[in-house]
């Protein structure tokens, strides 16, 4: 059995959770810095690890409160080590390093992406083998597991990240900032074929967002008068998860696998969500799973599931990183 205290600080949300052999969460805490943040338009590292060193205490705290869990009834304490802000990243882990000590218990350090994949095995009875569609602010990525401990990356964004491309598209409308749900709710009074923008075509189960992002950008500068925001957000949103979609299935055939598994802040696009969720209802014997909202986005709960479906314990000296490791090396443009 394992009882997890898990810690996530890798961008903008200080959250920690207690997670009971990886399936059942008994308390989640999520403390968003979004407010701070969006009058910036975005993240501001040295702004957000500060802020997580305000609120880490009282955030795990709050965690083993709301669990009634005691230090002594832990079985290890995890945490997020990378890929993301290095800063923000140092808090959490100084901060799981610390109680590692203090409460002699083992330190798992946690991959991001691979937690945010493990968010589907809570609550459910997924099991290997499935295809993960990896949808974040900073990657996105076709992968396949065979196994619980590993995954294989078979396609990734060639430029932007999904979320990437959602927030800088949002901006450029005008709309707020987090991007990916304000195009979300504008996309749903918009008609998705009022413009045809370019899918990216790109080999493989690779993708590339920068130039529909461009082709955005080119169209509001010809369009005269006010912009029609929803019909752009609901296009723009259409080019993207169409593709995103498209290349899932295609894995998913070619593997001959039956599960798919939706993962990272995009996932929680109503839209993505519903193309997937049509999909299964037209194919008999495949299986769709998507965590619940609170679970796409950045959480210490999906860092819990996946030190005890994943983890192995770390050394004292364990540091974090910024880029992720699994990332197939690719052109990078970040414009
Ligand atoms: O996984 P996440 O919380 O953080 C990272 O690991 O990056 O993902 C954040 C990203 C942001 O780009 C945000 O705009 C996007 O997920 N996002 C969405 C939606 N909710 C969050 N994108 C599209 N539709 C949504 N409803
Ligand atoms: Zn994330």
């Amino acid at each position: 059995m394992s009882l997890i205290l898990a810690i996530e600080t890798s961008c903008d949300e200080t959250a920690a959770a207690i997670v009971k052999d990886g399936r059942t969460v008994l308390s989640n805490c999520v403390e968003s810095q979004i407010q701070i943040h969006e009058k910036f338009g975005g993240v501001v590292p040295e702004v957000a690890a500060r802020h997580h060193l305000t609120a880490i205490n009282q955030v795990v705290k709050s965690t083993m409160e709301e669990a009634s869990v005691k230090p002594g009834d832990l079985s290890h304490i995890a945490c997020t080590n990378g890929p993301g802000l290095v800063g923000t990243l140092l808090v959490g882990l100084s901060c799981a390093k610390a109680l590692s000590w203090a409460w002699s218990k083992p330190l798992i350090a946690i991959d991001h992406l691979f937690a945010h994949v493990c968010a589907n095995y809570i609550d459910t009875d997924l099991e290997p083998p499935f295809i993960c569609l990896l949808v974040s602010g900073g990657h996105s990525q076709v992968m396949k597991f065979d196994r619980f401990d590993n995954g294989q990356v078979l396609g990734q964004t060639l430029d932007d990240a999904a979320g990437e491309a959602y927030d800088k598209v949002a901006r450029l409308l005008g709309l707020d900032y987090p991007g990916g749900p304000s195009i979300d709710r504008a996309a749903k009074t918009g008609n998705s074929e009022a413009f045809k923008f370019p899918e990216g075509v790109v080999d493989g189960y690779n993708f590339s967002f920068s130039g529909l992002k461009t082709a955005v950008l080119r169209k509001t500068e010809k369009l005269n008068g006010p912009l029609p925001v929803d019909d752009l957000a609901a296009s723009f949103q259409d080019a993207v998860n169409r593709v995103l979609f498209k290349k899932s299935v295609k894995a998913l055939k070619f593997y001959g696998l039956d599960k798919i598994v939706l993962a990272g802040g995009v996932a929680a696009n109503s839209d993505l969500r519903n193309r997937f969720s049509e999909f299964a209802k037209s194919e008999p014997g495949v299986k769709i799973y998507m965590p619940p909202l609170k679970y796409c986005t950045d959480n210490a709960a999906m860092v819990g599931s996946a030190a005890h479906f994943m983890g192995e314990p770390a050394n004292a000296d364990v540091s974090v990183y910024s880029r992720s490791p699994y990332r197939k090396k690719s052109r990078q443009n970040k414009s």
